[in-house]
């Protein structure tokens, strides 16, 4: 049995561009606020990372101060320690997301320390966080593959799920982040994470740089999960995965669940548009198909 309806999480203005280096904070803002108008709720709109790690993100502070909000959309940002925190509510985010990996070489790569000394990090961040009533998402990144270890074990994307809920992340988004995963396998992975952490607390979040993803985010909407993360004209890779491609693009996912008959809430026409303005100051081909179809 599928949902009724499926919450989109807009990853674009953040995983996408995280990987652009000449992309204007204007630019950002004008996508962030089609975004909205298009009618997604939840956007992921900066990231306070270091800026030396990811310069592309150091503006985040001025896109939060520029968009034009709406009263109903959630804006969010990575924060990878209190550090990020600091900046995230000095910035006014409504939430923040915590990012942890399933893989060990992954976590050293992508914030220079273990999966244990990251869980370390997290938990004065968190505490803060519930000071201050902001919702803390928590990421697993590689739960079906790592760019350096390839093979991840179940039992390390579980726990590390687990103990992000246990911890107070209201929502564990399962990234599939080099998008090497396939149906059956991304199926039994929730399943197992589910056994941990209630499903309707998982969101799924699947690059799709082997073209996978449509197909098991549609294997795993029938275990009951019905959050799903993705990226507007299939923007971004991840800097620390060589090769990612971006997340599923937000118009194929949207044009597949309004054909099962689920509600998005989503004005596909105009999330489309959104796509190809960004794509067309990015100076690249649109990755959504059902843009490149709509818009003809
Ligand atoms: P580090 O070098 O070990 O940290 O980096 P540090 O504490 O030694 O700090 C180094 C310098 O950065 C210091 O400055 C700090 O003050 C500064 P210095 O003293 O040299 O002048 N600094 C900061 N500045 C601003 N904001 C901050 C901050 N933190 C430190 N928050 C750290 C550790 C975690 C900071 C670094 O590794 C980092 O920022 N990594 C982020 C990498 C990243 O953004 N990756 C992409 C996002 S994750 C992703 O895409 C996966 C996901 O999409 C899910 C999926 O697909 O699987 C979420
Ligand atoms: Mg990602």
């Amino acid at each position: 049995m599928f949902p009724k309806s499926v919450s989109i999480f807009e990853v674009g203005a953040r995983d996408g561009l995280q990987n652009e280096s000449m992309v204007k904070t204007q630019d950002k803002v004008t996508l962030i606020e089609n975004l909205a108008k298009a009618g997604i709720k939840r956007i992921e709109a900066a990231s306070f990372v270091s800026p030396k790690w990811v310069p592309q993100m150091a503006d985040s502070a001025d896109v939060m101060a520029n968009i034009h909000r709406q009263t109903d959309v959630i804006y969010s940002a990575l924060t990878p320690n209190v550090t990020g925190f600091e900046r995230a509510v000095a910035a006014k985010v409504d939430e923040v997301a915590i990012f942890a990996s399933a893989s060990e070489r992954f976590s050293q790569r992508n914030i220079n320390c273990s999966i244990e000394e990251s869980i370390a990090r997290f938990t004065p961040l968190i505490e803060q966080a519930k000071q201050h009533n902001i919702p803390i998402r928590g990421y697993v990144s590689c739960v079906l593959g790592c760019p350096y270890e390839g093979e991840v074990a179940l039992e390390s994307v579980v726990s590390v799920a687990d103990r992000l809920y246990q911890m107070g992340c209201y929502e564990i988004s399962l990234g599939d982040t080099i998008g090497v995963g396939t149906p059956l396998q991304a199926k039994r992975m929730v399943e197992a994470v589910s056994r941990v952490v209630p499903v309707d607390k998982l969101a799924l979040h699947f690059h799709d740089t082997y073209g996978q993803a449509l197909a098991n985010i549609l294997a795993c909407l029938e275990t009951g999960v019905s959050v799903v993360d993705a990226s507007v004209a299939g923007l971004g890779g991840c800097p620390y995965a060589k090769g990612a491609s971006g997340n599923l693009a937000t118009e194929d996912l949207v044009y597949m669940l309004h054909g099962l008959g689920i509600d998005t809430g989503v004005d596909l026409i105009k999330l489309a548009k959104a796509g190809q303005e960004i794509s067309q100051v990015l100076g690249r081909p649109n990755a959504s198909k059902v843009a490149n179809a709509l818009l003809a």
